[in-house]
């Protein structure tokens, strides 16, 4: 089947059912700093630089959608310093992503982007710009992202059409919520990855992992995750039963 990536068929195995959309909560940079007595900014330089060998390693495989959690509609709560470190890197980060953009990779954003700074915001326009008739893996990257305030913002999407006689309340079903989201075009997530060993889903892509497949990996942290990782979560989602509430 065209699902099965030629990278598990090299390595004998057979995927016959990849996971469309991977999404990732990279959790633990802050212990594996404070491990190392090093300060959290350390963790996430480290988280960050654990990046590019995931993303590569998705496109590869034939994953058509990764999407990570990168800062939160919460992680403002966070030390001003914390922040401000996590800024740094976001736009440093923004500087690299054109990498991305010439192995076929389609880079998007999704979260509410009205908080950050113009030039952050316009470094994302340009980059989502540079890569939109890109035909590989979309990678996703969530920022000032909250589950339940994406679910708000498609609410407020839809009640405007309602108010203006687009729309009667009676047509509204799932798919009118999907297309309000900012995941619109993309599938639902089918594996959810968390290293770090908490057990939550912390308001990422709430809705779209309405039947996803959890994967916990208590022994590692984010910035320590490499492709074999990644593998180990792909085989394990490959032994369940996917039955999506049938049975
Ligand atoms: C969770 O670890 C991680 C984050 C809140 C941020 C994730 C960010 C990166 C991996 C860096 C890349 C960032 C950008 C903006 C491109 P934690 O700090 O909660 O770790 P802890 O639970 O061990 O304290």
């Amino acid at each position: 089947p065209k699902s099965c990536s030629p990278f598990f068929r090299k390595k004998g195995r057979c995927l016959h059912m990849l996971p469309k959309h991977i999404g990732i909560i990279m959790d633990g940079n802050g212990r594996w700093a404070k491990k190392r007595a090093l300060p959290r900014k350390a963790g996430h330089i480290s988280g960050a630089k654990a990046i590019k060998a995931i993303v590569r390693h998705c496109n590869q495989i034939n994953i058509s959608c990764l999407t990570i959690y990168a800062f939160s509609t919460e992680n403002w709560k966070r030390p001003k310093d914390e922040v401000e470190s996590l800024m740094k890197l976001l736009r440093h980060y923004l500087t690299e992503v054109d990498m991305y953009i010439k192995d076929n990779i389609r880079v998007r954003f999704i979260g509410d982007l009205s908080l950050f700074d113009s030039d952050i915001r316009e470094q994302i326009r340009q980059t989502e710009e540079k890569c939109a008739t890109n035909t590989g893996m979309t990678f996703c990257i969530a920022i000032n992202y909250g589950g339940r305030a994406e679910i708000v913002n498609a609410m407020k999407k839809i009640a405007v059409k309602v108010q203006q006689g687009e729309l009667l309340p009676d047509e509204i079903d799932e798919t009118t919520v999907e297309s309000e989201l900012y995941t619109a075009e993309l599938p639902a997530v089918d594996l959810l990855i968390r290293p770090s060993g908490e057990y939550r889903i912390s308001n990422f892509l709430i809705w779209q992992s309405a039947y996803a497949e959890f994967v916990f990996m208590n022994d590692i942290l984010w910035p320590d995750f490499r492709p074999k990782h990644l593998d180990q979560a792909i085989l394990e989602f490959e032994q369940r039963d996917r039955r999506f509430g049938g049975i």
